[in-house]
């Protein structure tokens, strides 16, 4: 007799997720976490998740410029941290770069992740920049692949720029606290289209603080994202 099915059960969807591509984990850097411990504290929701990775993706850009030095011993405060409590986490360093003219001096030295060298990128929050095609074909052009964050956060992007983004060959991150109403139910409802439309190439949490693991929880167990896990690229990032 089989007294409850294990689908019944909470499922740990970082498991299969694999890999966090997206957050402002490292302490003290940029608007993100505060403290070691609040860092910490968000490791370890992710670990007892089923992560196996997580890539910090500060902020890159001139209103929020963190020196390569400060990334570091940011990283290795977090590295120290997870050792001596043995949480078993790889932690990687990234960036979260804005779509912005200065970013054309740096492109011999961007961050990246993952076997194509991806590169995160913001767009601005009032208006699409002119000229993005072109900027996402120069990095192309230089070796690159861009992911464009939280496309859905863009109050600007309607559904006829998502699917314009899509055909294109645009790669979309979407937030995963989108998904929990993080952002307003419009940003909720565009990410869920993307995912209903199977336009989505990674979800990540963008978690900038702990107050907000709850949401990132409830996210995660999100039915329509359930139903896309294996359409995602996360784990090819492991
Ligand atoms: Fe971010």
């Amino acid at each position: 007799m089989v007294f409850f099915s294990r689908r019944s059960l909470p499922i740990n969807l970082g498991a299969e997720l694999v890999v966090e591509v997206h957050n402002h984990v490292l302490p003290a850097v940029d608007d993100g976490a505060r403290t070691v411990e609040e860092a910490m504290q968000m490791l370890l929701f992710w670990a007892e998740m089923g992560y196996q990775k997580v890539i910090a993706t500060p902020h890159q850009n001139t209103y929020m410029q963190v020196s390569p030095e400060a990334i570091e011993a940011a990283a290795q405060r977090l590295h120290a941290q997870l050792l001596e409590q043995e949480i078993p986490l790889h932690l990687t360093v990234a960036a979260e770069y804005l779509l912005e003219p200065e970013l054309q001096t740096q492109l011999s030295s961007l961050r990246t992740f993952g076997p194509k060298r991806y590169v995160l990128i913001e767009l601005g929050w009032w208006a699409a920049p002119l000229g993005w095609e072109g900027f996402f074909f120069t990095l192309h052009a230089a070796g690159y692949t861009p992911i464009l964050a939280h496309p859905e956060r863009y109050d600007y992007a309607d559904e006829k720029n998502l699917k314009e983004w899509y055909e294109k060959g645009v790669l979309m991150q979407i937030n995963l606290l989108s998904l929990a109403n993080k952002y307003g139910r419009k940003a909720q409802h565009k990410a869920e289209y993307l995912l209903e439309k199977n336009w989505v190439a990674f979800a990540g949490s963008d978690l900038h603080h702990a107050t907000d693991i709850a949401a990132l929880r409830e996210a995660l167990q999100h039915k329509l994202l359930r139903k896309r896990l294996d359409r995602l690229l996360n784990p090819t990032l492991l």
